[in-house]
Formats: structure tokens, sequence, C-alpha cells
């Protein structure tokens, strides 16, 4: 086999999310709305920060970053499953397959990496208020942010260099409707279980590690809370319980993908459905319906755009 080009696949089929034809429409109609839906929601969070200037301290500029990287997530699969919904025949090419996977795991470690610094912001914010400002400095978010967005290119490169080299002889049909890298793994006409144990490390370490931290630094935070209860830690809490939130959609399918025993289960395939559409929409809703000072900042926004109009 070595010596020529073993690749004789050069494009994976879909199956999609589901087979009924009558179901497609109504598939159609929800992913739609749902990337519409998240895409505007995440745009309004991105312009209002940018615009008002109340807005500018660490917490709402790791929000608007965390909207750019939803609206990136949701773009790198949703397009392309909204566009195949009523084909007969999904296909994606190699380098197609390759790009979704790579971006998909980049974007995707980038945002854990985020909501990391994101605890840690609400820990110096509740926990050490008199400093926040100081070890907060624009400085440090910028160097969370260079963080996060390094971690995830680099994990996911890692997995991909063993990837991209793997012979695919003919086998092609993903019972997806993305590029999935467990399911791709298993087409290639080589042994891979090696390839596949390692992403199961790479993946799940990334996913169930950042998530004990989450899950460990939001404890300390409500300990921390609960031990100088006053009246603001009110609104520190309903702050934090949108986090803790967020961080349990986000997290949960991802962990049951990598860590899952039995692979061919179809669940995981609906669960994909969550990260892929309900998180990014999610928080948009969760963070600005709930957060006064976002409202105020939105209304605001709008009465200036309001008022420009009069003007012009
Ligand atoms: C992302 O965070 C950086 C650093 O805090 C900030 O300068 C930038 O404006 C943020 N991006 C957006 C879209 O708000």
């Amino acid at each position: 086999m070595d010596g020529m080009n073993h690749s004789t696949v050069s494009e994976f089929v879909f199956l999609g999310l589901a087979n009924s034809w009558e179901i497609q429409p109504l598939l159609f109609v929800f992913s739609f709305l749902f990337y519409l839906a998240g895409m505007m929601g995440n745009l309004v969070i991105v312009f209002t920060v940018t615009l008002d200037a109340h807005l500018h301290s660490p917490m709402y500029f790791f929000l608007a970053n965390l909207s750019v990287i939803d609206m990136s997530f949701c773009s790198i699969i949703a397009p392309k499953m909204i566009c195949d919904i009523f084909k007969k025949h999904k296909a994606i090419s190699f380098c197609g397959c390759i790009t979704q996977i790579f971006f998909s795991h980049a974007v995707g470690g980038a945002e854990m990496v985020l909501l990391i610094s994101m605890a840690f912001d609400r820990y110096v914010a509740i926990c050490k208020p008199l400093h926040y400002l100081s070890i907060m400095s624009p400085r440090k978010c910028l160097y969370f942010l260079v963080t996060s967005w390094t971690v995830g290119f680099i994990h996911s490169l890692v997995q991909l260099v063993f990837v991209v080299d793997l012979p695919f002889c003919g086998p092609n049909v993903l019972d997806s409707f993305y590029c999935d890298l467990p399911r791709l793994l298993r087409l290639a006409c080589t042994d891979t279980q090696e390839l596949e144990f390692m992403v199961t490390v790479n993946s799940g370490l990334i996913s169930v590690g950042s998530f004990v931290l989450l899950v460990i630094s939001y404890i300390f935070i409500l300990f921390t809370v609960w031990k100088h209860s006053s009246l603001g830690s009110f609104k520190a809490l309903s702050t934090l319980s949108a986090h803790i939130t967020v961080v349990v959609l986000f997290f949960g399918p991802l962990m049951f993908f990598y860590t899952w025993p039995s692979p061919t289960s179809h669940l995981d395939k609906y669960l994909a459905v969550f990260d892929a559409f309900i998180t990014p929409f999610l928080n948009p809703v969760i963070y600005t319906f709930r957060n006064k000072e976002m409202k105020v900042a939105m209304k605001r926004l709008c009465s200036h755009l309001g008022h420009y109009r009069k003007i012009s």
C-alpha cells in the first residue's frame, strides 16, 4: 500500500439526523430557526458589549468573546447540515471533513479554556473584590484569550496530524450530520485502536479535566459566598447559576461522546445537536435575559440608534 496514494475515498456521506422523509421539513425549520436565533443573539451581545462603555469590564469582554466562539462553533456545523437536509446524497469532501473536525475541536477547546477563565474572573470578583481590577488587568484578559485559542488549536492539531495520513479505502458512510472524529476513525482501513485511544484521552481529558476544574472552582466560590453571606452575594449567585447552566449544557454531551464505552449508540448523534445548535443559542438567552446590566445597556443602545435615525 505504501508508495501510492492510498486514500481512495474522496468524499464522505452523512446519513443525517433522521431518515424518514416526512420529518425533514420540521428538522429544517427547527435547525434554521435555532441557528438564526443563535447568530442574532450572539451578535447583539458582541455589539452591545463593544459599543457600551459601561460594559467594558473583564466579565463582559469574556462574554463577548464567548459569543464570538459560539458563532464560530455553530457556523462550522449548522449551515452545512441545513443545506444538506433535503439532499438525498449528503456528501462532504475529504478536505471538508478534515477542516470541519479541525475547527470544531479548535473552537471547542478554546471555549473550554475561556469558560475556565470566566470562572476565574468570577472567583476574583467575588472572593477578592478589592483587588479585582489589578488582578484582572486588560493585559491578563488578553493573556487568557490568547491562551484559550492556543490550547484549542494545539489540541486539535495534535489529533489531526495522525488522521490525515490514515488510509481510507472504501467505507465512507458516517451515521451523523457532521464529521465526527470517533466515527471517522472507524472507517479507516487499518487498526485504529491506538488512535481511538489517543483521541479519547486527548478530547476526554480536555473536556473532563476542564469540567472538573470548573466544578471545583464553582464549589469554592459558592462556599465563599455562603460563608460571607451578604446582600451582594445574591447578585453573585444569579451570575454564577447562569455560568453553571452553560457549563453543564456544554460539557454534558461532550463528556458523553468521548468517555462512553459503546460508540455505536445513536444517542451521541442526538446529543451533538445540543452542542451544535442549542448551547450557542442558549448562551445569549441565559446571559442577557437574566442580566440587568446587559438589558439596560441594550435599551440604551436601541435608544441611541433611534436617536441617530431621527437626526439623519
Ligand atoms: C475579547 O476580549 C479582549 C480582551 O479582554 C477584548 O479586548 C475584546 O474586545 C473582546 N472581544 C470582543 C468581541 O468583545
